[in-house]
């Protein structure tokens, strides 16, 4: 109860404050806003995604098809200086910022110096020809 309500008072703060508190376990990025985005797989605007190592930007979510063929989702902007640089690296299997060179495992979690403040990933749910992307709850 006492961490939550100290949660609470962080939400009013600027996330650097929040992810203090998880200090040693980087891989926490709170949601900032709640994303809800269903997209049509059959659009010709996703057909990079029909493809493993293919990616798209929709509203500052970065949407993959990693290797192993599942449909993974990441918000755009980096924790390291906040640009908008993430993209899938199909070489490495993981999110990486083309500011710095941050890098972080599909699940988030920052793999080296840049990238040690973690990344806010999505849920990715596919109905038939449809993805909808979520925060994780
Ligand atoms: S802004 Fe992404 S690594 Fe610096």
């Amino acid at each position: 109860m006492f961490l939550g309500q100290i949660c609470l008072f962080a939400a009013l703060k600027p996330l650097s404050v929040c992810a203090h508190l998880f200090e040693g376990n980087y891989d926490l990025v709170p949601a900032a806003e709640p994303i809800n985005l269903r997209i049509n797989l059959t659009d010709p605007a996703y057909a990079k995604l029909q493809k493993k190592g293919g990616f798209v930007v929709v509203e500052e979510v970065v949407i993959a098809k990693s290797n192993d063929g599942n449909f993974i989702a990441a918000t755009v902007v980096c924790s390291h200086m906040q640009q908008k640089k993430i993209t899938y690296s199909k070489d490495q299997n993981a999110w990486l910022c083309k500011g710095h060179g941050a890098t972080y495992t599909l699940q988030g979690k920052g793999t080296n110096e840049h990238g040690k403040n973690g990344l806010r990933v999505y849920k990715v749910v596919q109905e038939g020809d449809f993805l909808q992307i979520s925060n994780f709850n």
